[in-house]
């Protein structure tokens, strides 16, 4: 915060009295200085959490208005301020996996309640809610909305499932989660959540988590994970799968399973009493097993009215995660587990995480409630699920 020439007729953005201080970021961005202006350093850190959304707009502006016309699709991110253009840029690729053009941002209609994200990409209560450090106990009212959110988010996914086969792209997997989720009446939680372009993750072979849906055609023998959430009367639904596209070998068989086994260990051992940080030692003794490694730079998180809060949940052994399991409580449980070593590394465009060796990585998802007597799967498979995975065939 510098002090300023500013002229006498500048009003304090928080409290309107005469303004003497200059936000130094609005300056270095040239922006207005009408809103930018501050009486005191008091005023100025008071308004910080809500006054900062301006630099990131006006950044927002500046990509699209440096993006060649003749591509229409969102080829930006902001996240990490990186972006994603049509020519592939310089990175030191981990595995065979590129990037592919995006296509542009996909409608939802008026009538569909929105979180406070999908206007300008910016989310506003949920960094700034006490329940990023308090975990809720869910009211009976919030948990049936949960339960029907959730529903639909697992039909949403298996609609998704059914349309995987070799030769389709990942953007238009987005396009059945997008179609599926406003003809349910919600809304595609990822789309423009921290800029995020698309209406689901797609994550291919050796990408750990958040792929951006593309043009790319999924080959014979891929895998590719998907994960949908759902905004629905005023809760979030989270869950995904990882599927198999044609034929795969062995090994990505093997880590697909285990990693589904990994989810249904950990799920096992919630109830009232247990320690968050159990569930990474649970995952990890499993995965180790089979010669497999846990990614420690995404977790499971609670989620309700807000898509990412209190509890945050490692899959890794020896983590230091605080607080017991309480009835009444919703979470995530969501490992991603490596063929090779667990580092990640980010893609430049701000999203896509990769695994540092371009070895293949799996995942599996749930949202679940804490009862007093275990766990209720609130993103359970359901009786119209289609079979895809060989160890659930019953006949
Ligand atoms: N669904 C992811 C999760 O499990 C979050 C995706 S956020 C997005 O927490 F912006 F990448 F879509
Ligand atoms: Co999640
Ligand atoms: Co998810």
């Amino acid at each position: 915060m510098d002090k300023a020439n500013v002229e006498p007729s500048l009003a304090c953005a928080r409290c309107g009295k005469p303004a003497h201080l200059q936000c130094p970021k609005c300056v270095e961005l040239k922006l207005s200085r009408e809103g930018a202006a501050f009486c005191t350093q008091d005023c100025f850190k008071a308004s910080w959490s809500s006054h900062k959304s301006v630099h990131t707009k006006s950044k927002l502006a500046t990509v699209m208005s440096g993006v060649a016309s003749d591509y229409e699709g969102w080829k930006y991110c902001l996240k990490k301020g990186q972006m994603r253009t049509s020519e592939i840029p310089h990175f030191d690729w981990t595995g065979p996996l590129k990037p592919y053009p995006i296509s542009k941002m996909r409608v939802v209609p008026g009538g569909i309640e929105r979180p406070d994200w999908a206007t300008d990409g910016i989310p506003k209560i949920e960094p700034n809610s006490e329940l990023q450090t308090r975990v809720e106990i869910k009211t009976p009212e919030q948990i049936e909305r949960m339960r029907e959110t959730c529903r639909i988010a697992r039909e949403v996914l298996d609609a998704a499932a059914r349309v995987i086969r070799p030769g389709i792209t990942t953007d238009e997997i987005d396009e059945v989660v997008h179609e599926a989720t406003i003809a349910a009446g919600g809304y595609p939680s990822p789309l423009n959540y921290h800029f995020f372009p698309k209406s689901c993750c797609t994550s291919v072979n050796e990408v750990i988590c958040h792929g951006i849906p593309d043009a790319r055609r999924l080959e014979d023998g891929d895998i590719v994970n998907v994960d949908v959430t759902v905004y629905y009367k005023g809760v979030h639904g989270d869950l995904n799968e990882t599927y198999f596209v044609g034929e795969v070998d062995e090994a990505s068989k093997q880590l697909v399973r285990c990693t589904y086994e990994c989810l249904e260990k950990a799920i096992s051992i919630v109830k009232p009493g247990v320690r968050f940080r159990e569930v990474g030692e649970v995952i990890n003794r499993h995965a180790s097993m089979s010669g497999l490694s846990v990614v420690k730079s995404y977790c499971g998180h609670g989620i309700g009215e807000l898509f990412h809060c209190a509890p945050n949940i490692p899959h890794y052994g020896r983590n230091k995660a605080v607080g017991i399991m309480k009835a009444g409580q919703t979470f995530t449980i969501e490992p991603m587990i490596n063929t090779g070593v667990w580092r990640d590394r980010l893609w430049p465009d701000g999203w896509t995480a990769v695994t540092a060796d371009g070895k293949r990585s799996a995942q599996f998802e749930h949202t679940l409630l804490v009862t007093e007597t275990g766990a209720e799967v609130l993103t359970a498979r359901l009786p119209s699920s289609p079979n895809v995975f060989p160890w659930l065939d019953s006949s």
